[in-house]
């Protein structure tokens, strides 16, 4: 199957636009592989025919299964343990220690695939439940796939996915067996409301967050959506309040109000101080 270049560019504007995801020339084996599921599945002969039902019904569900095919969701529970340990030897115990009794700390998953970053978060607080005191704390985890969060709300993973970074022991506590697969219990499910926000898209009114994990998504944007994105998440958190990238990310090339600082060999990132 090749792409004809027309068809290529039509599917490259179109995830642009929904997703703001940039899929590069040269990229068209990725087009290729990723729509073949949904030829098969809706036995469409041609990559060919899929754009031509695309460009006749636009608002239909089918351009959205597109786009979401065309996201990479690739994730995994505890992924970077650095950034974990981090989280919790110093970053959450300081942002506990910053707040006054009663007053709720936020965290926000912000692009969280199938939702092993904000069940590692939420498994992560149960293990510190200790240093809470008593504390809430609320974690949003959000996603432009609706196919993603609603995986993500089940909480249901196969094998090959738990023994990806999770602790044996966390999976013999906090989960467990649905058929072949493991569900992660009520009481850790129940920590975390899912909902469904385009990074690149109008921003919904958010709770001001104290930590905020923007992992491994903003390498799929060109350099204005990044800066956008940096001004809004500027706005969410709180003063304070600390912001992770993934670990090969940085803000190389970005004017952005963030300064970067590390500890225990992990970075994050602090608003610049004025
Ligand atoms: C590679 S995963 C990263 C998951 C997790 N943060 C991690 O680091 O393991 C990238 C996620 O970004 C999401 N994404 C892509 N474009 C987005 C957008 N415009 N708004 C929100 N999420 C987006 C994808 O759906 C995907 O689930």
């Amino acid at each position: 199957m090749t792409i004809d270049p027309r068809d290529f560019e039509f599917i490259r504007k179109l995830v642009r636009e929904r997703s703001a995801v940039v899929i590069d020339f040269g990229k068209e084996y990725l087009v290729e592989s990723r729509l073949a599921r949904i030829l098969r599945a809706r036995k469409i002969p041609s990559l060919g025919d899929l754009v031509s039902l695309l460009r006749a019904a636009p608002g239909d569900g089918l351009c959205e299964e597109v786009v979401e095919a065309m996201t990479t969701n690739e994730t995994s529970f505890f992924r970077d343990q650095a950034c974990f340990a981090l989280l919790q030897d110093k970053l959450i115990p300081e942002l506990l220690a910053a707040r006054p009794r009663g007053e709720r700390l936020t965290i926000w998953s912000c692009a969280c695939s199938s939702g092993q970053e904000p069940y590692s978060l939420a498994l992560l607080l149960h293990e510190m439940a200790g240093q809470l005191a008593g504390r809430k704390v609320a974690i949003l985890a959000t996603d432009v796939c609706e196919s993603m969060l609603l995986r993500a709300r089940q909480g249901i993973y196969d094998q090959l996915e738990v023994s990806r970074g999770l602790p044996a022991s966390m999976l013999a506590r906090h989960f467990v067996p649905r058929g072949r697969a493991w569900q992660v219990k009520p009481e850790i499910r129940a920590l975390i409301e899912f909902r469904r926000l385009n990074l690149a898209g109008l921003w919904p009114a958010l709770p001001h967050a104290g930590l905020v994990l923007l992992r491994n998504v903003m390498i799929y944007f060109d350099v204005a959506t990044r800066q956008r994105v940096l001004q809004h998440v500027e706005r969410v958190l709180e003063p304070g309040g600390y912001l992770i990238l993934g670990s090969a990310e940085t803000m190389f090339k970005l004017d952005s109000a963030f300064e970067r600082r590390t500890a225990g060999g992990a970075a994050f990132y602090t608003r610049r101080s004025a």
